[in-house]
Parts: C-alpha cells; sequence; structure tokens
C-alpha cells in the first residue's frame, strides 16, 4: 500500500506529462524510494493509477537494473561487465567482490549492508572499469581502490 504522500507525487507527475504512461518510471522510482524495492503491491496500485495491467508496469519495472524488484541491502554496487570495461579487467574485480563480500550477482549479504548487480554499460566507458554504489560512480578502478572504498562505507 502506498502512502498518501507518495500517491500525491505520482498525481502530480501524471499531470505533468501530455501522455500519462511517460510519468510511469518515475512513479516507479517514487515507490521504491518509499519502501526501498517495487513491491508487488506497488506494481498493483500502479497499474490501478495509470489504467494499465500489472504485467505492463512489471515489464517496465523488470527491464531497469536501477528498479529493483526484490530488497536490497545498504549499498547496492552495480558493476559494469560490459565491453569497455571487460576489456579493462573487470571480470577480476568482479570475482574480487564476490569473494569478499561472498556472495554471487543478484544476491545480498546475509547482514543486508550490500546487494551485489552485474549491469550493462554505466555509460561511462572511457574510465572503465567502472562501478557503481547505490548513487555515486567509481571510476578507473583497481582492486585496491575498489577495497579502500569498501572498507569507508559503515
Ligand atoms: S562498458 Fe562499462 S561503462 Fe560502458
Amino acid at each position: 500500500m502506498l502512502s498518501e504522500a507518495t500517491r500525491n507525487r505520482i498525481e502530480v507527475l501524471r499531470q505533468r506529462y501530455p501522455e500519462a504512461r511517460s510519468a510511469l518510471i518515475p512513479s516507479l522510482q517514487i515507490t521504491q524510494e518509499e519502501n526501498g524495492y517495487v513491491t508487488p503491491e506497488a506494481v498493483q496500485e500502479i497499474a490501478r493509477i495509470f489504467g494499465l495491467s500489472p504485467n505492463e508496469v512489471y515489464e517496465v519495472a523488470s527491464f531497469y537494473t536501477m528498479l529493483y524488484k526484490k530488497p536490497v541491502g545498504k549499498y547496492v554496487i552495480q558493476i559494469c561487465t560490459n565491453i569497455s570495461c571487460l576489456l579493462c579487467d573487470c571480470e577480476k574485480l568482479l570475482a574480487h567482490l564476490q569473494v569478499r563480500l561472498g556472495i554471487k550477482p543478484g544476491e545480498t549479504t546475509p547482514d543486508r549492508k550490500f546487494t551485489l548487480v552485474e549491469v550493462e554499460c554505466l555509460a561511462s566507458c572511457g574510465t572503465a572499469p567502472v562501478v557503481q554504489i547505490n548513487e555515486d560512480y567509481h571510476e578507473d578502478l583497481t582492486i585496491e581502490k575498489l577495497d579502500l572504498i569498501l572498507d569507508s562505507l559503515n
């Protein structure tokens, strides 16, 4: 169940676009802010608000890696494994993350501190390899730099 404040924010967004459906992605982001991820209940409610089927809403949510379909950790580590990052040894970073965190892509550590996600291009190919942790980009990474970043996260 979405809060009244969230429903109001979605209504304001809907009116901002000539085609209300264009507000779907930001509306899903708003529900994620409220719940930490896009819950099945939020999908149902947004579908009702937009006059769409829940499947149509879920199709949009499932396309975007920034929309989480299940609970995530405090820090979401998105590692790009597309071609530029691949050429710059992102696979070593990914292997290191899996060993250090004890999880595979798509999983969350038992203490719910970290979620590891493998993603397509983060649009920073010139500074590969790249990892995004929550809203922050970390570029030209090495295992040593990555460890320092992880050590700094409380
Ligand atoms: S390929 Fe990794 S940021 Fe583009």
